[in-house]
Order: structure tokens, then C-alpha cells, then sequence
């Protein structure tokens, strides 16, 4: 009998269980200067859709640190969907049920009301470039008018590039020809082309950023 690999095999980071919650050494590390930088951008009350959850911490410290917000994480990974429902119970309420989503899949953002933002972490360097496309052309659904894109994670951006990122490229392709870190440049026009206009750029620990991108009117 032959197995066909699937297509497009989703890549996890390393993680510990405990019981249904897992957690990763990355999402510890970096759930702290996410959550803060992202208190710092988004609208009081904010509602957030959140792609690509992965355990849950992330969620977890945002809603933490900010308890307004309203949060909808997203996966499409069962086991990291579970993680991510064991961490919403810590969150007295604040994170919906994680949602079964896969980007690459046309047409994943119908049917949900709309969002003031749409925050991603670690997720369009370790897919094929069509999941960055997929963030873009959900968010252009889901996100109204002055709403935005948050993207965290590495880029690469021409001279400003860190060494350690065109390493961690030439690793991920690799592994995958199709997996990239990606330029600033391409998702810059990526999100305008879906109508979305550059509006903020923090520098992160370990040569991380995060973009913020928002809706033209
Ligand atoms: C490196 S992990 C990052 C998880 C989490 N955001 C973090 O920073 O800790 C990459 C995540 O992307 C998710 N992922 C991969 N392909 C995806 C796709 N096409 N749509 C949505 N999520 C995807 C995986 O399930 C995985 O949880």
C-alpha cells in the first residue's frame, strides 16, 4: 500500500503537555513582550480574531493583561485546539471557543461577524506563502474600516535583516521549499493589495517584529 504525505503538513514547535494544556518554550518566552506591545495597539473593548492560537498562551496573556478585550483564537490543529480550550479556562470567559481554521482554505472567513483585529504569530514562515495570502484575504473579510492586521514574527527586511533570520530561511526551505522567512517588502504589498496600509513597526526580542497593518476606509 503506498501513503501520500499530506500537502500541506502543518509544522508545531516543540511542546510540553500538561494534561490538555500545552506549552511551548517560545510562547513562554515571548508571551510576555507580545502581550504588552499588543495592549498597547489595540482599541478598548477590542474584539480580536487571532489565526494560528497554537497552544493558547498567547491568548491567554493578552486577555490577562488586557481584560476587555474580547478574543476568538483559531487552529487547525486538534491537539493545539484542545490546548487552547484548557488555557480559555483561566481566562474567566474572555477567550471564545478555539475555531477549527486552516487560512489556506478559500473562503475560511465567512460567517463571523466583523473584528477589530486580526492578530497572527510565528505562522507565515512555516507555511506556503498562499497561508500569508489566506491572513490577508480573511482579514479583508472579517476586519472593518480602522480595524488592523497584527503580524509577529521574524522578516526579513534588506540590509536590517539579522544574520540569525537568513539563517532560520535557509533551515526552513530546507525543510520545506515552500517555507520562508518572509520579506517586508512582499507582505507589505500582500496587505495593500488587500487593502491594508503599514501603520506600526515595533522592534521584539530576538530579532522578532511586530507589523501592524490597518484597514483603509
Ligand atoms: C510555529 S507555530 C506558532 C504558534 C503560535 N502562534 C506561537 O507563536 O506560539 C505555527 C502554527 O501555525 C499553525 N498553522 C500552520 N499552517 C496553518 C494554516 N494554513 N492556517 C492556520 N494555521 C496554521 C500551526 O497549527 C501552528 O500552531
Amino acid at each position: 500500500m503506498t501513503h501520500t504525505a499530506p500537502q500541506n503538513p502543518i509544522a508545531l514547535e516543540a511542546r510540553a503537555p500538561d494534561g490538555a494544556r500545552l506549552s511551548s518554550a517560545s510562547a513562554s518566552r515571548n508571551k510576555a513582550p507580545i502581550s504588552e506591545a499588543l495592549a498597547g495597539l489595540l482599541p478598548p473593548e477590542a474584539r480580536v480574531f487571532e489565526v494560528a492560537s497554537g497552544t493558547g498562551e498567547h491568548a491567554l496573556a493578552c486577555v490577562t493583561r488586557r481584560p476587555d478585550l474580547i478574543w476568538t483564537p483559531s487552529e487547525p490543529d486538534p491537539a493545539s485546539r484542545a490546548s487552547v480550550n484548557a488555557w480559555a479556562q483561566e481566562a474567566e470567559g474572555r477567550m471564545r471557543s478555539c475555531l477549527d481554521i486552516d487560512v489556506m482554505q478559500p473562503g475560511w472567513s465567512g460567517g463571523h461577524d466583523p473584528f477589530d483585529a486580526l492578530f497572527c504569530a510565528n505562522m507565515i514562515h512555516i507555511a506556503p506563502w498562499e497561508a500569508a495570502v489566506g491572513v490577508f484575504e480573511g482579514a479583508r473579510d472579517l476586519i472593518a474600516s480602522g480595524g488592523a492586521v497584527h503580524l509577529y514574527g521574524p522578516f526579513l527586511d534588506g540590509e536590517r535583516t539579522a544574520p540569525s533570520n537568513l539563517q532560520f530561511d535557509t533551515d526552513l526551505k530546507r525543510r520545506d521549499p515552500r517555507w520562508g522567512v518572509r520579506s517586508l517588502e512582499a507582505v507589505d504589498a500582500l496587505a495593500a493589495d488587500h487593502g491594508f496600509d503599514r501603520t506600526g513597526r515595533l522592534d521584539m526580542p530576538a530579532n522578532n517584529l511586530l507589523l501592524s497593518w490597518e484597514r483603509r476606509s
